[in-house]
């Protein structure tokens, strides 16, 4: 059977966005910037969307389109190397990682969504009255499990209906109405009382917060950046795959970033001056993954038409999360689909049953849903997309400037060598940077030390290595 492909140039930009906008923006931004000093964090993170995600996303593009093939298929091909084949296998593995978790967090979102809804007419939710506790009660064991189920079958009743009518129909439903219900959340997160604290602590640049605190807020603020681009996982590799040769790859990843980018600040111009509006400031209330839902479902009881506003908020979190969650089982369901000719009904209905079973693990454990949303998904999508943007730079070459101007314009040709450049050397640099932060390795040791330590590294990678005639 012929490979699918999008349908429309918007439904592939609206899908990479979809997946790009999550729980990414919405839960995980806000706790990660009132953990990392606010505005501060604003301000490092998007400095690597622009200089990192953004020509990150393009390498992922490159080796996708490319190749027509999901990230084992392509990486074995392009290379004529079984062993990248064996580090494309990451990305299955990746995949299925986050959605074990991701789902979990889904089913949380549903369970609050239901719980809003159905209170509409009739009493206050029930984690009004002790939204600690009610948060406690349904965020570990049968219950979150029982969710977790619920929202992992949305998640494979869209991949199972394909590129076209599954994935570009979805997402092109979802995406608009995320966009509308938030921008609506955030005019009318504006006209609460003291919502100017709340914008303050968002977006009142302070450097000496950065100079003090760089290297401290480097690591979050880079695999913040990775997480909510869907970087390194191969997501990006997959959805391109589905690309027809005339898109303009630079236009298409710059729209993607800004897009997503936009929604993460739309999400904090909602959710902090929600929370100073009733006190609540996030940098005392502590953090953590429960954050959001303690500390918003405790600003939504105080608000007149509360459930109202809980319901949209929780409305536009669960299109975000499932828009999300699809690109994660597409990623092990193309594996199956190219590599072994499974059906693609068939390769969904195996992966979803694989992550019932790990999600399952993660909603009864609490520690080993730390360990996989926290510590094992940073090192594994950094060293994922370091991988792949080596494999652009070395292996590909010359191949992926041409691939990228392909369909592009003017601009994104002539920028396409420096491009080469930064994702072959610079960038894996970073990231293998950030990296070691993730073990311990801190900036200690200095701010220009570790600018000099950087150039020289790239200096010799650069003059010192046999230079391959890809790399201009
Ligand atoms: N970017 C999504 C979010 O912000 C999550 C996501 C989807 C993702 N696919 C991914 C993250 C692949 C990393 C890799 O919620």
């Amino acid at each position: 059977m012929a490979r699918e492909t999008w349908a429309t140039r918007l439904g592939f930009i609206l899908a990479a966005v979809g997946s790009a906008v999550g729980l990414g923006n919405i839960w995980r931004f806000p706790w990660q910037t009132a953990e990392n000093g606010g505005s501060a964090f604003l301000v490092v993170y998007l400095g690597i969307v622009l200089l990192v995600g953004v020509p990150g996303l393009l390498g992922e593009f490159v080796i996708g389109r490319r190749a027509n093939k999901s990230p084992v298929g392509a990486l074995r091909e392009l290379s004529g190397q079984r062993s990248w084949g064996f580090i494309g296998m990451f990305s299955v593995i990746t995949g299925i990682s986050l959605l074990s978790f991701y789902s979990v967090v889904g089913g949380w979102i549903i369970r609050y969504l239901l719980e809003s809804g159905v209170s509409l007419v009739g009493s206050d939710p029930a984690y009004f009255t002790n939204p600690g506790q009610y948060f406690g009660g349904v965020s570990a064991g049968a219950d979150a499990a029982l969710y977790h189920l619920l929202f992992l079958g949305l998640t494979a009743l869209i991949v199972f209906a394909g590129i076209r009518k599954g994935i570009e129909l979805g997402t092109k439903i979802m995406m608009p109405a995320v966009l509308v219900l938030l921008g609506g959340l955030a005019a009318w997160a504006a006209t609460q009382p003291n919502a100017a604290a709340g914008y303050a602590f968002f977006l009142r640049f302070d450097p000496s917060v950065i100079s003090e605190n760089f290297f401290a807020i480097l690591g979050p603020a880079a695999g913040q950046a990775l997480f909510t681009l869907s970087l390194g996982a191969g997501t990006m590799i997959t959805y391109a795959s589905y690309l027809g040769e005339d898109r303009s790859l630079p236009f298409d990843g710059s729209a993607i970033a800004v897009l997503n980018t936009s929604v993460g600040v739309i999400t904090g111009l909602v959710v902090f001056p929600l929370l100073f509006s009733q006190g609540i400031n996030p940098t005392e209330t502590g953090t953590g993954p429960g954050a959001l839902f303690v500390g918003l479902a405790g600003a939504f009881s105080q608000l007149p038409a509360g459930t109202l506003i809980a319901t949209a908020f929780f409305a536009v979190v669960t299109l975000a999360a499932l828009s999300s969650s699809i690109s994660m089982l597409e990623i092990p369901v193309a594996f199956l689909v190219d590599e072994y000719d499974v059906s693609r009904k068939r390769a969904v209905t195996g992966m979803a049953g694989l992550v019932a079973v790990t999600g399952t693990v993660c909603a009864f454990e609490p520690s080993i849903f730390g360990f996989v949303a926290g510590t094992l998904v940073n090192i594994l999508l950094t060293a994922g997309l370091a991988a792949f943007l080596l494999f652009v730079g070395w292996v590909m070459g010359r191949d992926a400037i041409e691939e990228l101007a392909s369909g592009a314009g003017s601009l994104g040709r002539s920028l396409s060598t420096p491009w080469l450049f930064a994702v072959g050397i610079v960038l894996p640099l970073f990231l293998v940077f950030t990296l070691l932060t993730h073990f311990g390795v801190d900036g200690s040791i200095g701010f220009w030390r570790t600018v000099g330590i950087a150039v020289v590294a790239s200096a010799v990678a650069f003059f010192g290595l046999r230079r391959p005639e890809s790399v201009v």
